[in-house]
C-alpha cells in the first residue's frame, strides 16, 4: 500500500505541510508506505496544450510527453495506492503550482471520447486538504467552496473516490504584530492554533488513515 502527498504549498511547514504530514503519519499508522511531494522545489509549467496524449497512434498517448521535473511523479501516481493533497487557498482559489500538476496530470488520462472517459486504468483513494486563512463565517459568505467541488469532481471521476477537508482560520505569521493586520485578531487567532488545530491535525490522521483502508 502506498499513499503520496503532494504539497502546493511554499511553506513546507506551513498549515497545509503540517497537516499532510499528519495524513501520512495516519496511513503510516496503517501500514503504508508514505511520500511527501514539495511541488515548490520543482521546475515545472502547466500543460502547453501540445496535445500528444490525444495523438492517434502516438508515443505519448494517455501521457504527458513534457520531459522535466514532475515527470517521474507523474509516472508514480500510476504506481500508488492513494494520493492526498494539500493547498492553501490563495485568492479564493487552490495554488497555480497545484493547479498546473493537475493539467498535466489529469489532461492526458481525460479521453475526448464521448463520455470522457478516464485512461487512468485503476480507482485510487484520493484526498483534499484545503487550509483558508479566513474563518468559518468569513468563508460562509464566499463561493469558493463551491468552486473548489470542481477538484473533487475531476479526481474522483478521473482516479477515485475523494473526500476534502477544510481548514479554517489558520495561522499565518509567527508574530501578528509585526504586519499589517488588522482584519484578524491575533489572540484569537493563536487560541484558535492552540485548540483547534490539533484537532484538525487529528482530522487529517484519521483522512489519510482512511485512504490507505483495505477496501
Ligand atoms: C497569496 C496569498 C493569498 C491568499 N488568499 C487567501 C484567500 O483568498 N482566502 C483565504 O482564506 N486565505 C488566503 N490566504 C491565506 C492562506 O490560504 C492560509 O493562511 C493558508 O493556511 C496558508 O497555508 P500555509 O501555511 O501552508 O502556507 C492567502 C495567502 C497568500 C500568501
Amino acid at each position: 500500500m502506498k499513499i503520496i502527498a503532494i504539497n502546493g504549498s511554499p511553506r513546507k511547514n506551513g498549515n497545509t505541510g503540517i497537516l499532510l504530514n499528519k495524513a501520512l503519519d495516519g496511513a503510516a499508522s496503517n501500514g503504508a508506505e508514505t511520500e511527501m511531494i514539495h511541488l515548490y522545489d520543482l521546475n515545472y509549467k502547466g500543460c502547453k496544450s501540445c496535445f500528444a496524449c490525444k495523438l492517434k497512434n502516438g508515443n505519448s498517448y494517455g501521457q504527458c510527453a513534457i520531459n522535466d521535473e514532475i515527470s517521474p511523479i507523474l509516472k508514480k501516481i500510476k504506481e500508488v495506492n492513494a494520493i492526498i493533497w494539500g493547498t492553501p487557498i490563495y485568492l479564493g482559489s487552490i495554488t497555480g503550482e497545484i493547479k498546473s500538476f493537475m493539467e498535466r496530470l489529469i489532461f492526458p488520462y481525460l479521453t475526448y471520447d464521448e463520455n470522457y472517459s478516464s485512461l487512468f486504468g485503476k480507482r485510487i483513494s484520493v484526498g483534499l486538504i484545503y487550509t483558508f486563512g479566513v474563518n468559518e463565517q468569513r468563508l460562509e459568505q464566499t463561493r469558493w467552496k463551491e468552486f473548489l467541488e470542481n477538484n473533487e469532481f475531476l479526481l474522483g471521476r478521473y482516479f477515485g473516490k475523494t473526500e476534502s477537508i477544510f481548514v479554517t482560520d489558520t495561522y499565518q505569521f509567527d508574530d501578528y504584530s509585526k504586519y499589517v493586520s488588522a482584519a484578524f485578531n491575533a489572540s484569537e487567532k493563536l487560541k484558535r492554533r492552540k485548540e483547534v488545530f490539533p484537532e484538525d491535525c487529528k482530522k487529517a490522521f484519521e483522512l489519510g488513515k482512511r485512504l490507505v483502508r483495505i477496501r
